[in-house]
This record gives structure tokens, sequence and C-alpha cells, in this order.
């Protein structure tokens, strides 16, 4: 059981010109987990997520939420699964002239929810986002981050079997950001509820993803765990997300050559030891001196990165890079020093 897409492509015609928004995507997100999708704007994200939420029919290739292949559905069995799939915006898309509690009440309505428990599927659900003392407030009265929760409310309304976050935070403050980034993923943990979530901020797959997908011109590039992402890109859009995040640079005044280099170390897991720069230092006849360093919790995870300019003979620090490479959960960060 799971959300899958088989070979997907979606051309769309914009006068006369064809414009190939996916390009033969495959891609499987499992039951229960938060798949993130990273990429610029254009890349085809809001297609794949439309895909999903039966809103638009792929040109080719077949698209089937928990076994069930949305192509084939029609008329009472498309609208049923369509209310089993929750969508949250960028722009929230309330109804202005409506309260929070009609808003929600819209949506039972439309999907003609049992009358005499409405009242109490509502307070429920603004309970489980924290707005159940803002019920008879309008849209216009509330934050942007209390807004995103009626978003929340309403699209959970029906007991979706997936909920689907386009740019959900992209208009929200970083600390309102987070806010909401943790109740999505209460929502996931508690309820079980399959999260797709497509953003062009690593910060936000940073926080919440099990699992991301990069996708760039129609095309998924890479796909992997969150850590590994960030630890290892490959593809270098991936690189250059990641390096966003880290925005190492070399400072101008630092020569290279082969008495002086630059050297990026990047620390696995659990193995940011703070006597790994001393021993660098006992053991080679090299001048070091640190020039950047962090650490990054990818959720629980730490991944630090430390940034050394070392000086000395050119053999010396040859032996230096060797000792580094064979150095558990430790390794060179090849990618920074492509900055140059
Ligand atoms: N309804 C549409 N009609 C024509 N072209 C579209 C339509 N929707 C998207 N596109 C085009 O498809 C490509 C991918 O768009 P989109 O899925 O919105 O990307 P993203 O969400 O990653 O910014 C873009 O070139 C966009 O102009
Ligand atoms: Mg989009």
């Amino acid at each position: 059981m799971a959300i899958v897409l088989e070979d997907v492509s979606k051309t769309y015609e914009v006068k006369g010109r064809k414009v190939e928004a996916l390009k033969r995507l495959s891609l499987t997100v499992e039951e229960g987990e938060i798949f993130g999708i990273i990429g610029f704007s254009g890349a085809g994200k809001s297609t794949l997520l439309r895909l999903i939420n039966l809103l638009e029919q792929p040109s080719s290739g077949s698209v089937s939420v928990n076994g069930t292949e949305l192509g084939a559905l029609s008329g009472e069995k498309l609208r049923t699964k369509r209310k089993k799939i929750g969508m949250i915006f960028q722009q929230f898309n309330l109804i202005e002239s409506k309260t929070v509690y009609q808003n929600i009440e819209f949506v039972l309505k439309a999907s003609k929810y049992e009358k005499k428990e409405v009242k109490s599927r509502i307070e429920e659900l603004l309970a489980l986002v924290g707005l159940s003392d803002k019920a008879d407030s309008y849209p216009g009265n509330l934050s942007g981050g209390q807004k995103q929760r009626v978003g929340i409310a309403r699209a959970l309304a029906n007991h979706p079997e997936v909920l689907l976050c386009d740019e959900a935070t992209s208009a929200l403050d970083p600390d309102t950001t987070k806010t909401i980034l943790k109740l999505l993923k209460k929502i996931n943990r508690e309820l079980g509820i399959t999260i797709v979530l497509i953003t062009h901020e690593m910060e936000v797959i940073k926080e919440i993803a099990d699992r991301v997908g990069v996708m760039t011109a129609g095309e998924i590039v890479e796909e992997s765990d969150v850590y590994s992402i960030f630890s290892h890109p490959g593809h270098a859009v991936t690189k250059g997300f990641v390096q966003d995040i880290y925005d190492f640079s070399i400072p101008p005044h630092i020569q290279l050559n082969d008495n002086s280099d630059v050297i990026t170390i990047k620390f696995l897991n659990e193995n940011a030891e703070a006597n790994y720069v001393n021993q660098l230092y006992r053991h080679f006849d090299c001048d070091i001196s640190i020039l950047n360093g962090r650490i990054e919790y990818i959720q629980d995870m730490p991944l630090g990165f430390l940034m050394l300019h070392v000086q000395g003979e050119a053999q010396e620090i040859t032996r230096l890079k060797a000792f580094i490479d064979e150095s558990k959960g430790i390794e060179r960060a090849e990618i920074y020093a492509e900055t140059i």
C-alpha cells in the first residue's frame, strides 16, 4: 500500500507549443512516510501533486494510491477516492466570508457527512490543530500560521489516507514554519497519514521528511533518505540545495597552492569528536587553522562540518588527507572545495 507513479508523463500544450512538465517519472511513496520533493520553480512539483489528488490525468503512465489505480476511476468512485486525499496550499485557500468553523463545515457538508456528527467532528479537528478558541473568527483576523492550521483541519476533515502539501509553509516566517511542520509530523505519526510535501526549501526537508526526491525539469534525479541527501548529495542540483544550507566558502585572502590547502571535514552521525583536530595537530607537521565549523541536526542526527586551512610541506598535507580518509565516520567534503 503506497502511492505509486509508474512511467508518468504530463505534457501541456501552450499556444501550440508542448511543455513537458513530467518526463517518464516513476516514484513510490511508502504508506505512512513523509516524502519530501524539492525542486526549483517550474520543476514540475505541483503538476505531480495534481496527478495524485486527481485534479489532472497523466498524458501517459499510471498513478495509484493504496492499490487503486486512479485512471480507472470515474463517477462516485472517483469522488470517494478524492475525499481520501487531503491537500494544503501556500496561500491557504480559505473562504474569507466564512468563519473558521464554517470553512470546515463547508467541506463536511459537501461530502455529505452525517449531520449530527458535523459539530463534534469540527471540534475534534480544531482541537487537533490547536484552534479551539478560533471557531468563530474569520480568516482575515488570523495570522498566517493560524490560517494554515485551518487549512490542515479542513484537509483532514474526511479522514484522508494521504495529505499533500504544496509549498505549505512558503508564505510563513521561519518560526511559524517550524510549528506547522511539527504539527504535520504529529499528524503523520499519530494518525498514520502518508504525507507528500513539496518545497523549494531544504530547511523544510531537513525538519520533517523521512525521504526526499530531488526534482528538476520534470524528473526525479535523486531519491534517498534525508540524512544521506545532506551528507552525500549526488546530483549537481542536490549539491546546490545542500550548499545553500551550509554556505561554506573559502575566504578570499587564502591562497591555494602546494603548501596551502583548504580541507573541509565531514563528521557523520556521532563522530564529531572534539579531539579530532587535536589528533591532526599531534600527528602532522602542519599549521592548521579553523576557518568555519558547524553541526547540523538532520532531525536528531548530527552532521558536522569543519573547514580547515592547512599549511605545510606538500607531502605532509597529502599524508594528513590520507589520515582523514582512513578515519572512521569522517570524510573529506569534496563538494565544498568545488565552490572556490
Ligand atoms: N496548466 C498548465 N498549463 C500549461 N503549462 C503548465 C500548466 N501547469 C504547469 N505548467 C508548466 O509545467 C511546468 C511545471 O510546472 P509546475 O508543476 O507548476 O512546477 P513547480 O510546482 O515545480 O514550480 C512549468 O513549465 C509550467 O509552466
Ligand atoms: Mg508549484
